[in-house]
């Protein structure tokens, strides 16, 4: 109840882990974000859903400002990051993100991949460095994977030793964009099986995604983002089982079944409770 905030958000452990308020972005005359107003409490996990373009990546980037609000505020554990005197780095190093594409260095081994950015970023010794990373790949599964170069990994190993790079900085929280989207569809499970155990030991995450199981298995909440606005969020239960809006559950009838999209939404009734056209 004392906590006050030190800038660098150590203190204010009450409050939520993100929070985003009358959040606005434009590139040139196109707005991307239209007023986003939306928290992630600590241990929580939510998954943000919506059509290619609704902003769901511009959100994300928003949070660590790799990309500069127009307007509004966002906050991550305290720390104001739209605030001009913010130490962002500071801040950001509390922040793990694990992007759709890799981006491993291709020159160093997947242990040389965790060990950079500790000693880099965190100063962190050789020895130690070391002992994180190698701690964090069995995390992950890939304890036999440390001497491998990117190439020689599949795209779910990849993928994993870069969740593990993310894990080694020990952040308060992790953002994930899409991190299946650009993989094999059976090596999707290995990526999801880690992520599943992150947020069961209780780890804060927001994860943009279309793994509507992983959704509705993992999410604490889902929302729905559409026009750079959000349409609805609540319980995955009621988001993706009975979608209160229009907009909603045809971009649900698009992902389940894309061939029949058009004729999906024609018949959809409220809450989903229309016929689904059979196969034509
Ligand atoms: N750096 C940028 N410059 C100009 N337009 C951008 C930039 N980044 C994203 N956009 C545009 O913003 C919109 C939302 O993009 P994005 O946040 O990537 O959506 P999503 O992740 O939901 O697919 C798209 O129309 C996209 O083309
Ligand atoms: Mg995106």
């Amino acid at each position: 109840m004392t906590a006050v905030s030190t800038g660098d958000g150590s203190a204010a452990e009450g409050g939520p882990a993100i929070d985003v308020r009358g959040l606005r972005k434009s590139f040139g005359a196109l707005e991307v974000l239209a007023g986003i107003d939306f928290s992630v409490a600590r241990g929580e996990v939510v998954c943000v859903i919506g059509p290619s373009g609704s902003g769901k990546s511009t959100l994300l980037r928003c949070v660590n400002l790799l990309e500069e609000p127009t307007s509004g505020t966002v906050t991550v554990a305290g720390a104001e990051v739209t605030d001009p005197e913010v130490d962002i780095d500071r801040v950001r190093r509390r922040i793990g993100m694990v992007f759709q594409s890799f981006n491993l260095f291709p020159h160093l081994t997947a242990l040389e991949n965790l060990t950079l950015p500790q000693r880099r970023v965190l100063g962190r010794d050789k020895a130690e460095a070391a002992r994180v990373a190698r701690e964090r790949l069995a995390r992950v599964g890939l304890t036999d994977k440390e001497s491998a170069y990117p190439a020689q990994l599949s795209g779910g190993q990849q993928q994993r030793v870069a969740i593990a790079r993310a894990l080694a900085m020990d952040p308060e929280l992790m953002l994930f964009d899409e991190p299946t989207s650009a993989l094999d569809p059976e090596l999707v499970g290995d990526v999801l099986a880690v992520m599943r155990s992150l947020a069961d030991e209780g780890m804060t995450m927001l994860v943009v995604t279309h793994e509507m199981s992983f959704a509705k298995e993992v999410a604490d909440r889902v929302v729905f983002m559409d026009g750079g606005a959000i349409v609805e969020e609540g319980t995955p239960e009621r988001v993706i089982g009975a979608p209160r809006h229009a907009r909603t559950r045809s971009f649900l009838a698009r992902l389940l079944t894309p061939a029949t999209a058009e004729l999906t939404e024609a018949a959809a009734a409220p809450h989903g409770a229309g016929e689904r056209p059979g196969p034509a």
